[in-house]
């Protein structure tokens, strides 16, 4: 949940703390908080720098007047948004392979749907037609949950608190090592391995880590072999 701008709550939904509510707002904090470039939705031209930093706030930008007021016009964040919102996803492989079937019934048994939950139908009302009514499978419920204090940073942001992160998406997490050798996961990365991943979960997810750890091998390799699958 964060601040509506009007003294309302809003859901948030993107973000480690789920503190952004769509695509063109989580793009507009990227635009500013990660590049300095201001948009019609947040038109500072200075990104994050402070009222302590006054030359920080002079200092020269990009807006160019023919195209309007900010770095990043109107246009031109629209194109970016259309192109998130739009990104197709890896398809699924192996979704037959009796290893990554006895997985499959592991992650429901361990609880892990609990959060990372399978399946969603979109709503009618979304904003783009071809988004709505469709069958989705992001392994996510878009939730903050406590994660326990091996995860904690101790850094409340909207109104999610130092040991509440959102749930990730699982899908298309096979496909992280062929974007990056070295991708790690989690929220800061640490975790090299999605079995490392696994191990990390304590709060809320804690029955559901214990019960991953106490399978035998066998099993939690079928379990990471479906989520190779997604
Ligand atoms: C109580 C809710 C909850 C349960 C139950 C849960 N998870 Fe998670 N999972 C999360 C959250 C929240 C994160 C993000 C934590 C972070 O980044 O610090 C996460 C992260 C992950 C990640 C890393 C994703 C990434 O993109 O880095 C994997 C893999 C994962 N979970 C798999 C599982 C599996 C397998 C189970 C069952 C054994 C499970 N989870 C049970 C909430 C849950």
């Amino acid at each position: 949940m964060i601040g509506d701008g009007a003294g309302g709550l809003t859901i948030g939904r993107f973000g480690w703390k789920a503190i952004q509510p769509t695509v063109e707002i989580q793009t507009a904090h990227a635009f500013a908080g990660d590049m300095g470039l201001s948009t019609p939705v947040l038109p500072d031209h200075w990104g994050d720098c402070t009222d302590a930093e006054p030359p920080c706030r002079t200092l020269p930008h990009g807006a160019q007047p023919r195209l309007g007021n900010e770095e990043v016009p109107r246009a031109l964040l629209d194109l970016v948004v259309f192109y998130s919102e739009n990104l197709a996803l890896p398809a699924r492989t192996q979704s037959e392979d009796p290893q990554v079937l006895r997985g499959k019934q592991l992650f429901y048994e361990a609880g892990c749907a609990s959060c990372h939950t399978p399946k969603f139908v979109t709503s009618r009302e979304a904003r783009h037609e071809a988004h709505r009514f469709q069958l989705i499978w992001p392994y996510t419920d878009l939730l903050l949950h406590d994660m326990g204090d091996g995860l904690a940073d101790g850094r409340p942001e909207g109104q999610a608190n130092g040991r509440e992160w959102r749930t990730p998406p699982l899908w298309g997490i096979g496909t992280a090592r062929t974007v990056s050798a070295e991708a790690g996961f989690l929220h800061d990365g640490r975790a090299r391995t999605l079995e490392e991943a696994i191990l990390w979960h304590g709060g809320e997810a804690q029955a559901a880590r214990d019960a991953y750890a106490a399978s035998d091998k066998a099993e939690r390799d079928a379990l990471i072999a479906f989520l190779e699958s997604l």
